[in-house]
């Protein structure tokens, strides 16, 4: 933590509390008020965490007003035009950029280690049929925890190092047999002589039956929505990945923990709810109905895919993301797709309309990401877990800063208690 160079007064029934107030490289500055407590006796009060920092971090950089996001100080729009997932990967997880040389050694060492060990196939096997991809992703990685006893020691920095592989390396397979379960095709093995995009595609996509080839333009689009969707700083999913490691559990059980908070259409599921709504809207003469019910304060109907809580001019993933949706619908001639005349219709109106301009409501990643994963061929049920594989590495990146973190405290918030205070028991017959 860097050194104080100012101070906060807090005046509590006249009596003053000088408070520390660090300056980080970038953004607000923070008032430190661990102390605030053991002093004053007062609790503060956040709840949604609208002005709480929870930890200090190196990786991952929003300024919600410029739209700028940034991963260990490079812009994410320059990252999705000239490098790849993995190479992202590599920055997330050790700070700076690969040499060639230390990127082919890393590519490497995910390629080796994509294959689940066999008796999963077992544990997959065990779900219903039509049971959501999601819902067997948060099992299975879970359970992972059982299949890897080798990499669940967190305070062995060797045992970190494994698991961190091993979840960026098998996050695609376990994404890609989810939904081959869930479809009730065949489990498609990993394949080494393809790129990590490709190879993902490949377990989706291919039969064994028949002959798959990997389009590049659709292997570039479906990279770059991992890409995208790597790491967001302390998002819901990320603080929960947090908040579980820092009991000390295990890896895959913190990553479990973090794929389910995910599954939340306020969070990663807006991908899933998005095309729904796309659906449900159906035709370009319905929007304007759909967004009176968005504006009403009675009905909860939201427009999903629209406003974040951080980005309040633009969403700099979703500038690429409407390219690449562009890009995506091209080569697949489907231009005339309803849901996309819908979206396209439902973006002008609401961009134009005063209540969503006031509010600063625009689109965000997830209103162009399921639009392109349908036309690749996903059914909505895959969109989620696809953002949970492409998050693994920054889950991962930030559960490995804080296990590293000498200061490290089991997260515990307190509240604000409105209930009873202290009363007898009642007997039953006297209720
Ligand atoms: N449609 C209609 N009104 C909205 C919407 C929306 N999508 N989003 C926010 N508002 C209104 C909201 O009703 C509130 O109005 P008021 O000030 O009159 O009470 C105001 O805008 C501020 O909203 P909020 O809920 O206080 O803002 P938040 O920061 O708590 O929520 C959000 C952010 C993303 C949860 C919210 O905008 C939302 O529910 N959006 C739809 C779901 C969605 O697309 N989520 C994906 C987020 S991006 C991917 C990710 O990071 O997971």
């Amino acid at each position: 933590m860097a050194e104080s160079t100012k101070t906060a007064t807090l005046t509590i029934d006249g009596q003053d509390y000088e408070l520390p107030i660090y300056s980080p490289t970038a953004g607000p500055d923070v008032i430190d008020i661990r102390k605030l407590y053991g002093q004053a006796g007062v609790f503060t009060y956040d709840p949604g965490f609208t002005s709480t920092a929870s930890t200090d971090s190196t990786i991952t950089f929003i300024d919600g007003g410029k739209g700028e996001l940034l991963h260990r100080g490079y812009p994410i729009d320059q990252l999705a035009e000239k490098s790849h997932y993995l190479e992202v990967c590599y920055l997330l997880l050790y700070g700076e950029l690969p040499s060639a040389a230390k990127l082919e050694e890393f590519e490497s060492l995910v390629t080796h280690h994509t294959m689940l060990h066999e008796q999963m196939m077992n544990f997959f096997r065990g779900f219903r049929r039509d049971a959501h991809p999601m819902a067997i992703m948060v099992g299975v990685v879970g359970a992972m925890s059982a299949f890897y006893h080798d990499s669940t020691d967190i305070n062995d920095p060797h045992q970190r190092e494994v698991a961190t592989i091993r979840l960026i390396a098998k996050m695609p397979t376990v994404a890609a047999m989810a939904y081959k379960y869930h479809i009730g095709q065949p489990f498609v093995y990993p394949r080494n002589d393809l790129d990590y995009a490709s190879n993902f595609l490949n377990m989706c996509f291919s039969v064994p039956a028949e002959k798959y080839e990997v389009n590049p333009v659709l292997s570039r689009a479906m990279d770059r929505i991992f890409t995208l969707h790597a790491d967001h700083e302390q998002n819901a999913s990320t603080s929960t990945v947090r908040l579980a490691s820092s009991s000390g559990a295990n890896p895959f059980a913190c990553i479990a923990a973090g794929i389910a908070c995910l599954w939340g259409p306020a969070h990663g599921g807006a991908n899933q709810a998005c095309l729904e709504m796309l659906e449900e809207i159906g035709s370009v003469d319905r929007i304007p109905e759909f967004i009176e019910r968005a504006k009403d304060k009675n009905d909860p109907f939201r427009l999903m895919g629209f406003g974040h809580r951080v980005y309040k001019n633009f969403d700099p993933r979703a500038t690429v993301m409407k390219e690449s949706a562009d890009e995506v619908l091209d080569l697949l001639g489907i231009e005339n797709n309803p849901k996309l005349q819908v979206a396209k219709a439902l973006e002008k109106q609401a961009l134009e309309d005063p209540y969503f301009k006031e509010k600063k409501l625009f689109p965000n990643v997830d209103f162009y990401s399921g639009i392109i994963l349908e036309a690749m061929g996903f059914p909505t049920s895959m969109f989620t877990p696809i953002f949970a594989l492409a998050r693994t590495v920054g889950w991962i990146s930030q559960w490995s800063e804080q296990l590293a973190d000498p200061q490290l405290k089991i997260g515990r918030p307190r509240q604000l208690y409105k209930g009873e205070t202290s009363r007898d028991y009642v007997d039953i017959e006297n209720r």
